[in-house]
């Protein structure tokens, strides 16, 4: 019997309903054994149909094929109780575990006691896993923060988790930016990649509360060069020459992190920089198509290369306005900067003055930012999309490496 519960508890949200029903599972109440011993087995238990591994060497949601959606959001510690922050990892972990499998996390979203909150909020209850991926970063307020070493953790910072500096053109709005921890959800269903974050979020009641969150939606980027390539707000194709995820040779060269990087504890990781950039959807709409290819520097419908046919056909530089997006960013004019995009588009209504409140909220994985996205940033100082482009959010983060079976999200860290 007890067996027959503990596997009516890791089932995967789509049998829940399609074949076990909920019915069975409500008659199925769940006490506190049969849950730790469900949490005990569920490494093991099989991923549902759509489900990315969890366990592994780096985290997924980095270099596995970006998904259509995203819900990103940056929580600040409110305990300086290390062991607390420790546990709530370890939680994070198990939940993440299970929903990225397609499971409910925890005792599940019905059939635990009927007298208490559910576990599991249960909105993505029947739904398949959808390819989420739940990505973890640490936020310089982890190591120091004020002047104090909340968590006994000042000396651990990598050195490569700089404070970003402020760049030309910056309108950063502090409350959408920073935070001690990020977490990056994305899947191709918005519901399973909400759900997923609200949940993280009330596991963490008392140890973290959500600073700010940024729902994205048509991915702006590609890691898989075989699919067709996706069109930013700016109705351009963004993500063309980026790298792919299954080049293990680039991703070790220029988005892992490595031993000999100075952060035994990063090694396999990656940094994380994010930004909200607003675009003046209205003005670009006014430009002319001549004027929008120039600044990209690659054509609309194709998205080639000027001088060139096809998309894929290797850039001219120099065929290209100096003002050129596309010729600013290019590792040629950056000694061979390479960063891993995998940004999403926003739309979060209007301004208040009938203007759209749209963009690109970029996100770029790398090895060092240093060398990374603050250079590339410095390049686009010249971009001639500043124009129509406002940075209001930002933040960076060092994403630990994967989680191995048993392990917890930030393990070598504590
Ligand atoms: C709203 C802001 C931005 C827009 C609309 C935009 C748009 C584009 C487009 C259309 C391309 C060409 C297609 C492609 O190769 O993906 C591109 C390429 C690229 N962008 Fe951006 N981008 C933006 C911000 C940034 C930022 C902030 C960075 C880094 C600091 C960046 C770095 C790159 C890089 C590295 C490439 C590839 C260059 C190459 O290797 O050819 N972009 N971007």
């Amino acid at each position: 019997m007890t067996e027959r519960r503990t596997e009516d508890l890791r089932v995967s949200r789509r049998r829940l309903l399609g074949v076990s029903g909920v019915g069975v599972l409500a008659g199925a109440a769940a006490g506190a054994g049969l849950v730790s011993a469900a949490r005990a087995d569920e490494d093991k238990a099989p991923a549902a149909g759509g489900a990315i591994p969890f366990h592994g060497a780096h985290q997924s949601g980095i270099a596995t094929p970006v998904q259509d959606r995203l819900h990103f959001a940056a929580f600040d510690v409110v305990t300086d109780d290390r062991a607390k922050l420790a546990g709530l990892l370890k939680d994070w972990t198990a939940a993440a575990a299970a929903m990225t499998a397609g499971r409910p996390h925890g005792a599940g979203a019905v059939g635990g006691i009927p007298e208490a909150p559910p576990d599991d909020t249960g909105e993505a209850l029947g739904l398949p896993a959808s390819r989420l991926t739940l990505t973890i970063g640490f936020g310089a307020g982890l190591f120091e923060s004020g002047g104090k070493d909340r968590f006994g953790l000042r000396a651990r910072r990598p050195a490569a988790l700089v404070d970003l500096p402020h760049f030309a053109g910056d309108r950063l709005d502090p409350e959408r930016s920073g935070g001690d921890l990020a977490v990056q959800a994305c899947a191709d269903d918005p519901q399973v990649a909400v759900h997923a974050i609200r949940n993280l979020a009330r596991i963490g009641f008392g140890v973290v509360s959500v600073r700010w969150s940024q729902l994205g939606f048509g991915k702006t980027s590609s890691t898989t060069p075989e699919e067709h390539t996706p069109r930013n707000m700016m109705g351009f194709k963004d993500g063309t020459s980026n790298i792919p995820g299954t080049d293990a040779e680039l991703l070790d060269r220029h988005v892992w992190a490595a031993p000999a990087d100075g952060s035994d504890w990063m090694a396999g990781g990656s940094y994380l920089v994010a930004r909200r950039i607003r675009m003046h959807i209205e003005t670009w709409d006014r430009t002319s198509l001549k004027e929008q290819e120039q600044l990209i520097g690659r054509d609309k419908a194709e998205g080639a290369a000027f001088g060139r046919t096809k998309e894929r056909d290797p850039v001219i530089l120099d065929r290209m306005e100096p003002n050129a997006h596309v010729r600013l960013v290019h590792p040629d004019t950056n000694g061979g900067i390479r960063i891993l995009r995998r940004g999403y588009s926003f739309t979060d209504g209007s301004d208040g003055l009938g203007r759209l409140d749209a963009g690109l909220f970029f996100i770029a994985y790398q090895r060092d930012p240093r060398k990374g996205f603050i250079p590339l940033q410095r390049s686009l100082a010249a971009d001639g999309l500043n124009e129509y482009l406002q940075h209001v959010g930002s933040g960076i983060w060092a994403c630990p490496p994967g989680v191995r079976q048993g392990g917890f999200w930030g393990e070598g860290l504590f």
